[in-house]
């Protein structure tokens, strides 16, 4: 600020100098040239002293315009430029040479700008005119060149413009590069003003201000727009009629007034008088000002007068101002002109789906406020209330206009041709969504850590950091994360996808509404359980027939299907297609806003976790035989999932609190699909911590693929622990910690031949010692830390029905795969 007032007293002072000196010429020569210095006087000034053509410096740069202004005023006001776009460096330099008349270059040789339009036609002189018209004549004195023949954004009394000629705004009020604007005469005789699409110029179809002087029974198509020596502005029509471009009346005397007709940056075109007369002091005025409200200018395919999200008022003279909304901000602060933007997220890739809209988002309302065109929908009749609801409601949805008292339009970023206008939008109320709250937007969102459901196996991170590299291991990885695109066997997609779209829903799922389930689970009242997928109800459905159902109704946690929502219907279906007897079935389904819903068979005898860990007497286990059918049950239930149904599946998080128990302890394995649908993939790995300690296989920690073998693994621990009734990772007493880790401690016992420490006291196990040490080398097969050597669930079925031969396990986690963990 200080440097520009610096620079505007400055040329002041030079610009009193020089009309004091008053000795710069007005013609020059071939040869004569000029350089932009700071302190250089005009290259010419016209024969009466009105007009200086020469470098004037851009405030705070070291840039310089070569242009024409007034020299006897105190305001910079230029009326001609030649390099807007590409304004000179200090000791550019200008030169009129015969061919190609006023060339500019940049110290560094670089041509900048130049006349290349009067090549080769001999330029022998430039005259500077009275009028502020710079000329280049021949030798004949013919012009061949005019300034007033190049208009940038401005004309002067006795300047005309031709058909196909054009006036260009500049960009800024100082920042001459070309603007958004455009004064045309087209070929019909039309006068136009339109905006266009910066940087490639598109311009838009919708025109601000039409002369309609295109010719008619009475009257004939203009020519010429001619700015009058008296100071009129017309469109000269073929016959010679003069077609007022404004209404108003000018009658300002060019004897006493400096004129200037310009198309303002902002997009109006201004007649504006200066007092010649030194005495007077009131500065350029307004005579008149065309269109009379630009503000309601719509384009379809603009931002409008204003950038976007921004909004037009008018001023008392006619000329805009554009605004932002609260909660926007300007994109570029130095452009008031230009777009805002909102200093929040939304939409509905950055909804939190997991909350309530209206704790996020609140409505700012304004009043006599409109964005024509940036509508996505009209719902009519509604009431001012229905309104705001159904924006808040609709992520798509960042402002609401009521109007007409039954009529919403909403409409979506970025809104365009804003309008303030009390008389015309006196009824209309605009409702902003914007953020609560502006720091709660943190993205990616806060991990989830995915808590054990219960209190007795706390895990003891310190304590195994004792044991080998594989309890290690089993540890870390108790941070693996699901990486869920790979899960379903890709090659499948396709099969599913026709088994599915081309053949309907080949599934019986019911789908339910929300309100249903909300009745069926007498409002979400029993909680069966909570995992990471979300939280589990008991309910009881009407069946049409009068008879009722217990179901599981599983509430999704939202947070987590954030970007599933797509696939939601697809992935259900998948699972909906699945039927085995050692799977839980699902019945059916609810899709309510942000809420989604599994309803599930209700499984009378729990978990497998409350039947093996929770035993009323420590002593009395449940029973071997029972045991062992459960663990042929989950074997089948895997087999199934990888290989027999129609999309294969990879469940991901196989463990004792997802296999369940039917009325008959069959075991019936839950949650498969859940990996897919929740469609947890890399993106995902922050937030989403899959699987569950001590059941993840080492592909889940390394970058390896993900393929079914992870499930054997898992199947493998809690093989383990059906076979001892123990948690895979316990917290044990002093002088007991080699026990903590199941895995290792099933191991060191089959390695040690003293597999009965694994089943201490319970005889029935005791007393079936083959198939024990059988059970146990099945298991160890399975948690192989190199997938390649565990068995597929096929192999399992055969060893534990003994139709294939159990060899000698190896060392689970042997040295050649010890991982480099930290
Ligand atoms: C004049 O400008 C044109 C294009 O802008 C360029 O091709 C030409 O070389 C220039 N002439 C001189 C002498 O700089
Ligand atoms: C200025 O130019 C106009 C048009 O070329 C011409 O008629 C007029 O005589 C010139 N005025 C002066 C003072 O040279
Ligand atoms: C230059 O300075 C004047 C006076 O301070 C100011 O009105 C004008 O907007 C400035 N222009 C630029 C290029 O910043
Ligand atoms: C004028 O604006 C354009 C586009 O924003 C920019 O590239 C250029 O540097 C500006 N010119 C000046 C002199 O500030
Ligand atoms: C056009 O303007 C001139 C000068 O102000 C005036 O005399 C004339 O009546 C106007 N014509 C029309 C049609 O308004
Ligand atoms: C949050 O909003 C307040 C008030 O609108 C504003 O002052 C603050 O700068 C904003 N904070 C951020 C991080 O945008
Ligand atoms: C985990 O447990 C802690 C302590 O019980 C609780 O504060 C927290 O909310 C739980 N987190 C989740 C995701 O359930
Ligand atoms: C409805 O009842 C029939 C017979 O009781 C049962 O087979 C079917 O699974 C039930 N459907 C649902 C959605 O509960
Ligand atoms: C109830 O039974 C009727 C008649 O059998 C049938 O049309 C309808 O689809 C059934 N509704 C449900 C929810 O099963
Ligand atoms: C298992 O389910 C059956 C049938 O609902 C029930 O009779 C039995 O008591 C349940 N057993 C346990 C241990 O919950
Ligand atoms: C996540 O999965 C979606 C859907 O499969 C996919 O379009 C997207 O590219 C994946 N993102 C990453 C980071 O893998």
């Amino acid at each position: 600020m200080a440097s520009s007032m610096l620079l505007f007293l400055l040329y002041s002072l030079i610009l009193q100098s020089i009309s004091v000196a008053a000795q710069t010429k007005s013609t020059i020569a071939i040869g004569d040239s000029h350089t932009a210095e700071s302190n250089t006087s005009p290259w010419l000034l016209s024969p009466s002293g009105d007009f200086a053509f020469g470098f004037l410096p851009l405030n705070d740069t070291n840039l310089f315009l070569l242009s024409i202004w007034y020299a006897k005023i105190s305001e910079n006001t230029v009326v001609w430029y030649a390099n807007g776009d590409s304004p000179a460096p200090k000791g550019s330099k200008v030169e009129l040479n015969a061919n190609d008349g006023l060339v500019l270059t940049s110290p560094n040789g670089v041509g900048l700008w130049n006349t290349t339009e009067v090549l080769n036609s001999g330029v022998s002189r430039g005259v500077f005119n009275d009028t502020g018209n710079f000329v280049l004549q021949d030798g004949n004195f013919n012009n061949i060149w005019e300034t007033f023949k190049h208009p940038n954004d401005n004309l002067l009394p006795s300047q005309v413009i031709d058909k196909g000629g054009k006036l260009s705004s500049r960009l800024k009020e100082s920042n001459f590069s070309k603007g958004r604007f455009e004064l045309l005469l087209q070929d019909d005789g039309n006068l136009v003003m339109h905006s266009i699409n910066l940087p490639s110029g598109y311009i838009n179809k919708e025109n601000y201000y039409e002369s309609k002087t295109v010719g008619s029974d009475t009257s004939s198509a203009g020519t010429q727009l001619v700015f009058d020596r008296s100071g009129y502005l017309y469109v000269l029509g073929e016959e010679n009629e003069k077609y007022n471009v404004s209404e108003q009346e000018s009658g300002v005397s060019t004897i006493d007034f400096y004129l200037r007709a310009t198309l303002n940056f902002d997009g109006t075109f201004t007649l504006f008088k200066h007092p010649k007369s030194s005495t007077e002091s009131e500065g350029w005025t307004i005579v008149w000002t065309m269109p009379d409200n630009i503000c309601t200018y719509n384009v379809e395919l603009g931002s409008g007068v204003c950038g976007y999200n921004s909004f037009c008022k008018l001023g008392n003279d006619k000329r805009p101002t554009c605004q932002c909304p609260n909660r926007y901000l300007l994109v570029d602060p130095d452009d008031p002109f230009g777009s805002c933007k909102p200093d929040f997220i939304q939409g509905c890739a950055e909804d939190e789906l997991s909350k309530n809209r209206n704790d996020l988002y609140v409505f700012d309302t304004l009043t006599q406020i409109d964005w024509p065109k940036a509508d996505y929908v009209l719902q009519k009749p509604f009431t001012e209330e229905e309104c705001k609801k159904s924006c808040m409601d609709d992520c798509f949805c960042s402002v609401a206009i009521f109007r007409l008292g039954d009529s919403c339009w909403k409409k979506k970023l970025p809104l365009s041709n804003g309008i303030y206008d009390a008389a015309t939008l006196s009824d209309a109320k605009a409702f902003l969504k914007v953020r609560k709250d502006n720091t709660s937007y943190v993205f990616p969102p806060a991990p989830i850590i995915v808590n054990k459901t219960n209190n007795r196996g706390t895990l003891v991170l310190v304590v195994s950091v004792l044991f080998g590299s594989s309890a290690i291991l089993n540890v870390v990885l108790s941070v693996a994360i699901c990486v869920g695109t790979t899960i379903v066997f890709q090659y499948k997609k396709k099969l599913r996808r026709f088994s599915q779209s081309d053949t309907g829903v080949s599934t019986n799922l019911r789908c339910f509404t929300y309100e249903e389930l909300e009745e069926a689970t007498n409002g979400f009242d029993k909680e069966l359980g909570r995992g990471a997928f979300g939280i589990v109800y008991e309910g009881v459905i009407n069946n049409n027939t009068s008879s009722e159902t217990r179901v599981a109704v599983k509430k999704l946690n939202s947070f987590l299907l954030d970007q599933a929502h797509k696939e939601f219907r697809n992935e259900v279906n998948v699972i909906g297609v699945t039927h085995h007897k050692n799977l839980v079935r699902l019945l059916g389904f609810c899709e309510s806003g942000r809420e989604r819903l599994l309803v599930y068979e209700y499984m009378s005898n729990g978990t497998l976790a409350h039947f093996l860990f929770n035993a009323d007497d420590e002593k009395q286990k449940p029973s071997w035989k029972l045991r062992l059918e459960i663990a042929i049950g989950v074997a089948r239930g895997l087999v199934y999932l990888h290989e027999e149904c129609i999309t294969r599946i990879i469940h991901c998080d196989i463990k004792p609190q997802n296999i369940l128990l039917d009325d008959n302890f069959n075991a019936r394995i839950s949650d498969f699909g859940l990996a897919k649908l929740l469609n947890m993939n890399e993106s995902k790995t922050n937030t989403g911590i899959r699987g569950t300690k001590g059941y993840v296989a080492v592909e889940w920690f390394k970058n390896m693929p993900i393929t079914a073998m992870v499930d054997v693994y898992s199947y493998g621990v809690v093989l383990l622990e059906i076979i001892s009734c123990r948690r895979c990772v316990q917290e044990m007493d002093q002088g007991e910690e080699e026990k903590a880790i199941l895995t290792d401690w099933a191991y060191d016992c089959y390695r040690d031949g003293a597999v009965d420490a694994l089943v201490e006291g319970d005889n029935e196990a005791l007393d079936d010692k083959g198939k024990l040490e059988k059970l146990v080398m099945i298991a160890i097969w399975c948690v192989q830390e190199d997938p390649v050597l565990r068995p597929s669930m096929r192999n399992v079925i055969h060893m534990l029905e003994g139709t294939v031969e159990v060899q000698v396990p190896p060392y689970p986690s042997p040295v050649s795969i010890q991982y480099s963990l930290i």
